[in-house]
This record gives structure tokens, C-alpha cells and sequence, in this order.
């Protein structure tokens, strides 16, 4: 059985990708970064590390490199992305990736990549992979449970897509519900999502039966779902004719439920009930439920979100970006051009709207803190003396103040307070270098610079299109990150600057 070690910090792709391969008749062990995985390689012999690209302490990337240099071929790697295009996947393969999966990625993508890559190894022999092969066939279970997880897998894999369109509320419900009821084949299906109260919980919908009903919960249903909103587990009772605490509500059959949690929060909750005592759930059950609700936790914290990224830029982010606009007026029409030239990088690296949105925004606040500096300094047309640059540096600690009090933007305070690093590590304040650099600030600093080259702005000379383009290529490498600098100019030179 070929040992797989996942190594992903976020546990909902680790328990997807869990499921998927032992399933398939892999050993899987998980690690939440790259230092813990390189702990993990030290102590036991793997014949496959699956790696995210983007992880605290060490990315992907730079474990790739390590294994290379320690394990060499031994030790093959599949790299995750959620930023993949040609540039990424030749930089991925020439450092020795077996494979690039894209991110969010479906199981048969997976499991051909991991089946590829561990067919392609020097070892096993075919001879071994044909005795692996005639075993998984022995100790595969009944043809029938085959079946059903193959449905289990792909009803999993739909709700995957429907959550990572970043579809309403609404749809998402909907689908959850009636594709697990459908696989479990259970009498009542119910599935509630809260709506954040400081009061206690409240409704916010609920499903019954596949339907988009908005109804009330029985008051068999409540009695549970006050259980689960208490011990904050799942449940599972098999005979419920055996039972004291559920069987008033529900008197035969089995009764599944399990909460959606984040962190200490239950955001919903999902209850399936068979009245048939000849059909009852199976434990194994509580396993395809977890990673469902796993993904509607997921689903229902985007849409939280996203909501919430509407009702502030009614509010906080418009009020603070006015202050721009009434302070200066170049700060202002630059602020825009800025967020509507990243708007290429969210069309090319495939941001999901609600990354699209929050790029917008930080890109339209990125120098929100040159409100803290006098107005002679930013209108300066001649060079700045050493004591004024230090004034107008100043700018991006106060944005980084400002925009800690909008909680929507939970990295934007590390965004705005590195718009000036240098991928060299030449910048300021804290000469960040290279991935240490948020991808964000790095790319708000290319439209940043292409913006100011290109426009009449106090500091810098003005310079036609193509000496822009031209000067900043000789700057790859030291002021921008080289790959993304590569997608902005091919974006550029594919849409022409008028069409942004
Ligand atoms: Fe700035």
C-alpha cells in the first residue's frame, strides 16, 4: 500500500484529499506545512508528497527544492496551486514536480495525477503494482458499497464546484441537501444555516426534504439541533427504539446530525432521519458527513463574507476612499487606475469573486495613509529631500493602521504595509523578499509603478507605454516578483492599456 503524505494548512483540503486517496487504496498522513512535512520525511518513508503551493513557515515550493535535494526521485512530489498557468507549471516541473494540480480541483483529476505519478516511480516493479492492483480487487467490499462511494465521491465533488463558484447561499443549501439526502437514502433531511446573532442563533433558512422551503423546524428538530448547538459533535443514534433521549421525536429508525463549525461557532447544521428500523445508517456514514460539512462550512463562510464585503463598501471602504479623494487629487485618480489595472491579475490568475473583490479594494486603499502627510510633500513636482521621503514613507504604517479597523480584509493591514517592499528585499519598511511578500502587495506594487510611469504623477518622469513596459522588465527580479510581472505584460500587450 503506497504511503502519501498531504501536506496542506488547510484541513478541509487535507480531509478532501484523506478521503479521496485512502479511499483508493493509499496510507495518507498529513502535515500543515512544510517544516512539519520535512519532519514527517525524516521519520518514515513516503512514496508521494502532495504539497499546497501557498503554506506559513515553508511553501510548497521551497519543499519541493529540499526533497529534490535531499530524496532526489525517490520521493516523488505533486504540487497544488490555486495560481496555475504555463509559466507556473514549467516552474513547478523544471524544479522537479511530478504534476501541477489546479486548485479547486475534482477527484478523477486527482486520482489520475496520484495514480500517474505512482505508476511512473522506479518502484514498485509492474509486477508489484499488478500484485496491488489483484489486492485492492480482493479487499474491495461488496460491488454495491463500491458503487455507493463512487456516487459519495462525485455527489462530494459537485458540492466542491458549487462551493467553489461561490454560488448564493441559496443554491449552495440546496445542493448539499439534496445530494446527501439521495446518497444516504434517508426518510427527512433538514438542513439549517444560521444567521449571526449576538442574541443566540437564529434562522437564517432551512431546507427540508431537497426543497428550498423556508420553514420552521419541528419541534422534534429543534430538541436536536439545541443538542448539537450544546455538545457542539455530531450525532449518530442507530436504533433509535433503543433510545431515550431522541426516540419522543423520532420513535424508529436511525438519526444522523452533525454541526457546520468554525472554530467555536456553529454556523449550521445538516439532521438525517431513517424511519425504516431494516435500513439503518451505517457508522462509516459520520465520515462522508464530515468532509460535507466541511464544505458547507466553507460555502457558508464565503457567502458571510461576501455579504459583508457589500454592506462595507456601502459604508466603511467609500467613506475612506473619499477621504482620498478630497485630500488629493492625483492620490485619488490613482488609486483607481491601480485597482482597475489588477484587475488583469484577478482575470488571469483565476481569482474567485470574492478575492476579485477584496484585490479591488485594497488596491483602491493601498495609499489610504497619505492622508497622514502634508500636501506640499505630495504635491512636490522636484526631487524630495531625505527628511520628506521619510514623511511620505510614512504612508504605508498609517494605511496599515486605517485598514485594521475593517475586519472584512483580514490580510490587508500585511497588504497595505508592504505595497513598497522590493521583491529583492531592497524595500521599505521591512525588507520583506520574494513569496515573504504578500501576493496581494505584490501585485498592487506592479500596477502601483506601471501607473505612476505612465501618468503625469509628482515624482516621476513621465514615460510613453512602451519605455514603461521596457523599464520594468529590467526590474523584474529586483522591484517586482518575475512571474507576475510576466502575466500583467502579456495580459497588456494582449488588451492594450485603454482596455482595462
Ligand atoms: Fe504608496
Amino acid at each position: 500500500m503506497p504511503n502519501i503524505l498531504v501536506v496542506d494548512d488547510e484541513k478541509i483540503i487535507c480531509e478532501s484529499l484523506a478521503m479521496i486517496l485512502a479511499s483508493d487504496g493509499h496510507a495518507i498522513d498529513a502535515a500543515e506545512d512544510g517544516l512539519d512535512a520535512l519532519g514527517r520525511l525524516s521519520e518514515k518513508k513516503y512514496d508521494l508528497v502532495i504539497t499546497d503551493m501557498r503554506m506559513p513557515r515553508m511553501d510548497g515550493m521551497e519543499l519541493l527544492k529540499t526533497i529534490q535535494h535531499q530524496w532526489g526521485a525517490q520521493t516523488p512530489v505533486i504540487l497544488i496551486s490555486a495560481y496555475a498557468n504555463e509559466a507556473a507549471v514549467s516552474m513547478a516541473l523544471d524544479n522537479g514536480a511530478r504534476d501541477l494540480i489546479v486548485k479547486p480541483f475534482d477527484i478523477k483529476t486527482v486520482c489520475e495525477s496520484v495514480n500517474y505519478v505512482l505508476s511512473h516511480t522506479a518502484f514498485p516493479s509492474v509486477e508489484e503494482l499488478e500484485k496491488i492492483q489483484k489486492e485492492k480487487i480482493q479487499n474491495r467490499q461488496q460491488e454495491q458499497e463500491t458503487q455507493k462511494k463512487i456516487l459519495e465521491y462525485s455527489v462530494l465533488d459537485e458540492i466542491g464546484k458549487t462551493v467553489s463558484a461561490s454560488s448564493g447561499i441559496e443554491k449552495i443549501g440546496s445542493t448539499i441537501i439534496s445530494m446527501v439526502q439521495q446518497i444516504m437514502d434517508a426518510n427527512y433531511a433538514l438542513l439549517v444555516i444560521y444567521q449571526p446573532d449576538k442574541s443566540g442563533y437564529k434562522y437564517r433558512c432551512a431546507y427540508v426534504n431537497g426543497q428550498v422551503a423556508w420553514v420552521e423546524p419541528t419541534v422534534a428538530d429543534e430538541y436536536v439541533l439545541e443538542w448539537l448547538l450544546k455538545e457542539r459533535r455530531s450525532l449518530f443514534v442507530k436504533d433509535l427504539s433503543k433510545d431515550r433521549d431522541f426516540s419522543d421525536g423520532y420513535p424508529t429508525g436511525s438519526l444522523l446530525a452533525i454541526p457546520f463549525m468554525r472554530k467555536s461557532q456553529v454556523l449550521g447544521a445538516l439532521l438525517l432521519h431513517n424511519k425504516d428500523n431494516s435500513k439503518p445508517f451505517k457508522s462509516d456514514a459520520m465520515q462522508f458527513l464530515s468532509v460535507t460539512a466541511s464544505m458547507a462550512t466553507a460555502a457558508i463562510e464565503n457567502t458571510n463574507l461576501y455579504n459583508e464585503l457589500g454592506s462595507y463598501f456601502n459604508g466603511t471602504v467609500k467613506a475612506l476612499i473619499s477621504t482620498i479623494e478630497a485630500k488629493d487629487s492625483y492620490v485619488w485618480n490613482h488609486s483607481s487606475r491601480v485597482a482597475r489595472y489588477t484587475s488583469l491579475f484577478a482575470r488571469n490568475l483565476k481569482l474567485n469573486a470574492l478575492e476579485q473583490r477584496r484585490l479591488e479594494y485594497l488596491a483602491m486603499l493601498h495609499d489610504i495613509g497619505k492622508i497622514a502627510v502634508p500636501e506640499r510633500i505630495l504635491r512636490q513636482k522636484a526631487k524630495l529631500n531625505d527628511w520628506e521621503k521619510q514623511i511620505l514613507s510614512t504612508h504605508v504604517v498609517v494605511g496599515e493602521n486605517i485598514v485594521r479597523s475593517i475586519n472584512f480584509l483580514p490580510e490587508g493591514t500585511k497588504i497595505i504595509r508592504a505595497h513598497h517592499e522590493r521583491f529583492d528585499g531592497s524595500g521599505f519598511p521591512d525588507g520583506l523578499k520574494g513569496d515573504a511578500i504578500p501576493l496581494f502587495a505584490r501585485i498592487i506594487s506592479i500596477a502601483n509603478v506601471f501607473d505612476k510611469l505612465t501618468s503625469d504623477y509628482p515624482g516621476f518622469q513621465t514615460m510613453d507605454v512602451n519605455d514603461a513596459v521596457e523599464f520594468m522588465i529590467r526590474d523584474a527580479g529586483k522591484a517586482f516578483d518575475p512571474y507576475l510581472l510576466n502575466i500583467f505584460l502579456t495580459a497588456f500587450r494582449k488588451t492594450g492599456i485603454r482596455d482595462f
